[in-house]
Formats: C-alpha cells, sequence, structure tokens
C-alpha cells in the first residue's frame, strides 16, 4: 500500500507539469483505477492538493508541509544531494543514523533528517535541543575526495552555506562565531558538527550534522539557554516552511560544495569573513598559558582563527577560550 502510494507519487512528481490519465496510472501501478482514485483521496487526507481533469488526468499542484522524502524531493533541483532521504519522526540522533548508513556504504548526499531528536549531540559532547517539527535536524552523508587534514573546510563551508541561507532568504543577517556556530542578533540560532572516519590519507565518508532552531518560540528554548539561544522565527517574526528551507539549504550546500571542490577555499573564506563574528573588532584570548588581548582579522585555510598581535603579526589560534 505504502509503496504503491509512493510510486503513485513519485509517477506524478516527474510528469508534474501535465496532467496524468488514470489509466496510465492504473497501467502503470498495476492497479484498477477505483484504486487509483482510492489512493488520490488518501493522498488528499495527507495534505496533498491534487487537481482532477475529466479526459485529461491527475495532477499534483501542492505537496504537504510535512517532511518526508518526497515532500522534500518534490521542488529539490539538486544533482546528488538528497537524491537519497531518509526521514524519521523521532530518533535518538541524526548523526548515529547516518554514520551507521555509511559505514554501511551509503552513497554520497545521502541525507537523514528527523523531527525530533531525543539525544542529539552537539560538539563536545554537549546535548542539542531538538523539540518535534520546530528545526532543522538533518546530517548529511559525503565522501569527498580529499586528505583528512582538509575536512575543517568542509565544516568552514556549510556555516558559509547556513549564513547564505538565512541571510538571503530568510532575510536576517546572521553571523557565524568560530569555528562554525551562526548567531542572530548576538545569539545562536544553528551548529554543525562534523564527523569524519578516514584512512592517514584519504577519508572514508563525513557525516555533517546541521542543527537550525527555526520555529522555536521563547517557551521552546529551555529556560538555562533561553538567555544565549534563539531560533529564526523570534529574529524575524515569522514562521519558516521547513520543507522549503531545507530545499534552500541542499542547493546552496551542492553549489558551494562543487565550486569548493573546483577551485578551492578562496571564496569560502571570503565569504566566511564576510559574515564572521567580531571581525576586526578586539576580543580576549584565553589559553592555558596565558590571557591576552587581540584583533581578530578572519580565517585560515586549516580553519584556525587569525589573530593579529599588537606587533603586527598574524598568527593561527586553534583553541582557545574567547571572551566574545
Ligand atoms: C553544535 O553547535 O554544538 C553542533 C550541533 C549539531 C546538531 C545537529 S542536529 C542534526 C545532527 N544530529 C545530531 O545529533 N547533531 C547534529
Amino acid at each position: 500500500m505504502e509503496s504503491t502510494r509512493n510510486d503513485l507519487i513519485e509517477l506524478l512528481e516527474k510528469n508534474k507539469d501535465d496532467y496524468v490519465s488514470g489509466q496510465e496510472l492504473s497501467r502503470q501501478l498495476n492497479i484498477s483505477r477505483t484504486a487509483v482514485w482510492k489512493h488520490m483521496k488518501e493522498l488528499e487526507k495527507d495534505g496533498y492538493m491534487i487537481e482532477a481533469v475529466s479526459r485529461k488526468g491527475y495532477r499534483i499542484t501542492q505537496f504537504p508541509s510535512k517532511l518526508s522524502p518526497n515532500t522534500i524531493q518534490w521542488g529539490l533541483h539538486t544533482n546528488w544531494i538528497g537524491k537519497k532521504i531518509i526521514h524519521r519522526e523521532q530518533v535518538d540522533s541524526t548523526q548515529i543514523i547516518a554514520n551507521q548508513l555509511a559505514r554501511e556504504g551509503a552513497e554520497h548526499g545521502t541525507i537523514v533528517i528527523a523531527d525530533e531528536q531525543t539525544a542529539g549531540k552537539g560538539r563536545m559532547s554537549r546535548p542539542w535541543h531538538s523539540a518535534k517539527g520546530k528545526g532543522i535536524w538533518m546530517s548529511i552523508v559525503l565522501r569527498p575526495n580529499m586528505m583528512p587534514q582538509h575536512a575543517p573546510q568542509l565544516t568552514l563551508l556549510t556555516a558559509t552555506v547556513l549564513a547564505e541561507c538565512i541571510d538571503h532568504y530568510m532575510g536576517v543577517r546572521p553571523s557565524i562565531k568560530w569555528p562554525n556556530d551562526i548567531f542572530i542578533h548576538g545569539k545562536k540560532t544553528a551548529g554543525i558538527l562534523t564527523e569524519m572516519q578516514a584512512e592517514q590519507d584519504r577519508i572514508q565518508y563525513v557525516v555533517l550534522g546541521i542543527g537550525i532552531n527555526v520555529n522555536q518560540d521563547e517557551h521552546d528554548i529551555p529556560p538555562e539557554l533561553r538567555s544565549i539561544a534563539t531560533s529564526v522565527k523570534q529574529e524575524t517574526n515569522q514562521e519558516w516552511d521547513l520543507r522549503e528551507s531545507i530545499q534552500h539549504i541542499l542547493s546552496g550546500f551542492e553549489v558551494s560544495y562543487e565550486h569548493y571542490m573546483a577551485n578551492g577555499f578562496a571564496h569560502i573564506k571570503q565569504t566566511w569573513e564576510k559574515y564572521g563574528y567580531r571581525i576586526g573588532e578586539t576580543v580576549t584570548v584565553e589559553t592555558l598559558q596565558r590571557t591576552w588581548q587581540t584583533v581578530i582579522v578572519g580565517i585560515a585555510e586549516d580553519g584556525a582563527l587569525l589573530i593579529k598581535e599588537e606587533d603586527g603579526n598574524v598568527d593561527k589560534l586553534y583553541s582557545a577560550e574567547i571572551q566574545w
């Protein structure tokens, strides 16, 4: 039943600008025309809008906004990312599933996405709150042909894709806080977790985890995080369609990834620095050895933060507490 329905959606999607006759659908799916009609009624209950015109046939005019591989792929014009989508209503963490699928050979560009995560993972083993239907909780499996030491560039690339999507599509300018947090009006809105399996000179796979707080109201954010975390909705006073937002991110990601693979890191560096948080400003930095004031100037090819010391020298910072 489920698989016939998916085949039906696929057939209608392939011919989305045209009507497909009941006869043709019944022939291709090997079911009666009455069964085709019943499936259409079920699709309408699921939120699909179907136009039925006598002597022409059926056409989907609108997909439901709830997430599924079909609804995400409808209108997604990418060549390889999201060709395979695994969607679950509830998971512990999309990272766990994506890592497992990658170990089992999942193809480059596979997406794992969930409405809700019960054990979402953040960087440095922190939990990541992933309330049901309120944000984008997704992991992308990549098989890049590159050296493992360049993997941090993929995280920086992803940060620029998220920043551009929030800026251009959602209409509010975010900043990227080193290494890869997305902030809006001084509060964290999205984060990226990169996990990798590699040999010395070759990446087997990378799992890029993206978490974006999209439609949380203030009361959806745990009280202890309210002063430091926000959602796009709170900062734009507008509810966002998750399906469309995901499509923007996936197409932006594919374009940016291909440009990076063909031309290198320069464009990512430029975009990262355009959105970089407090670039050109003085901050206090603390390492195990010392605490001092320095000016942030940008990002290096290896993901280090570039800082300008008092003597004018530009240094690289790999890990430090920064008092933003
Ligand atoms: C961070 O800023 O600490 C990174 C947060 C990453 C969260 C995403 S949500 C989808 C994917 N699954 C997880 O468990 N974590 C990442």
